[in-house]
């Protein structure tokens, strides 16, 4: 397996290869990226992983600074799971354009963006402004550089997932994009980099998250349709339980939109945040797809 930091080795390094299978992450690796990784060796000929830290799509109070940073031991995992290049650039190499800024930190001066259609101002986009379009602008430059033939992407980021989709059709890139499954602690827990900030006791709770999910899951396969109230039920129960609930809500699986009464292919998306080991929140999300 190579480790290669910038893009004209990655070029060099990919020009014979007939069919390239990408899986972008942002590093911390656990099972449900290795599960991403399996997928994309099943579709391609060289699997390519990248390990890069977004700052494009981190809010300024969000955890950027405190993202954990495990490079040497995410590749020893893709090493074991048969990756054939790990793609680690720095910020400069992302950001070429970028400077330093005394006050605070680096300025990106990534001027030219993807604007992502308007389901991303929504949900996780709602309290994340920006969110979408700093994933969406890294994942078209990750494209450009890497030119895969498939990517895989996790469903537990549903809406992102749903972005790049829409981005892949909307700008005529000749990828498919294939969709990993959600990989859970046997607690039901979705599995998240994010989950290494809480201790066992806050891990613990963190599975009623899922459980909320899964009880909606269960109304809505019993006939349930008044969607608002079992929106409404679930947060107000998890609020009650020490959780800040950002959002609980079902949709339509094809379009994001809103689910309404008659809609077959449901999912039920759920963010919210939880007190962690560091004397603050850490937000969650999850998401079940419910075929009625
Ligand atoms: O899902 C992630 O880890 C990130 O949003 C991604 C797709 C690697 C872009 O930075």
């Amino acid at each position: 397996m190579q480790i290669i930091h910038t893009i004209s080795e990655l070029r060099t390094a990919l020009k014979q290869q007939p069919k390239i299978g990408f899986v972008p992450t942002m590093g911390n690796l656990h099972a449900g990226h290795i599960h991403l990784v399996e997928i994309a060796k099943q579709n391609a000929s060289c699997v390519v992983v990248s390990i890069f830290v977004n700052p494009l799509q981190f809010g300024a109070n969000e955890d950027f600074g405190s993202y954990p940073r495990t490079l040497e031991a995410d590749c020893e995992k893709l090493k074991a799971a048969g990756a054939d290049i790990v793609f680690a650039p720095n910020v400069s190499e992302m950001y070429p354009q970028v400077t330093e800024n005394k006050s605070n930190g680096k300025n990106l001066n990534q001027s030219m963006t993807i604007t992502p259609p308007p389901i991303a101002s929504e949900l996780c986009g709602a309290s994340r402004p920006g969110h979408f379009a700093g994933v969406a602008t890294v994942v078209m430059k990750l494209f450009n550089m890497v030119q895969p033939q498939i990517a895989v992407f996790g469903k537990k980021d549903f809406q992102q997932l749903f972005i790049i989709k829409e981005m892949v059709k909307q700008f005529n890139l000749p990828i498919q994009i294939i969709a990993g499954e959600t990989m859970r602690e046997a607690s039901g827990l979705a599995m998240s980099s994010r989950n290494g900030y809480l201790n066992e006791a806050q891990r613990t709770q963190s599975a009623q998250l899922n459980a909320a999910l899964q009880h909606i899951a269960q109304q809505l396969k019993n006939g349930h349709q008044d969607f608002t109230s079992l929106e409404k039920t679930a947060a107000q129960q998890l609020n009650q339980n020490h959780w800040e609930v950002d959002y609980i809500s079902i949709r339509s699986a094809n379009t994001l939109q809103p689910a309404q009464a008659g809609d077959k292919q449901l999912v039920v998306l759920g963010a919210a945040k939880i007190s962690n080991n560091l004397g603050g929140k850490t937000r969650l999300i999850d998401n079940l797809e419910v075929h009625i």
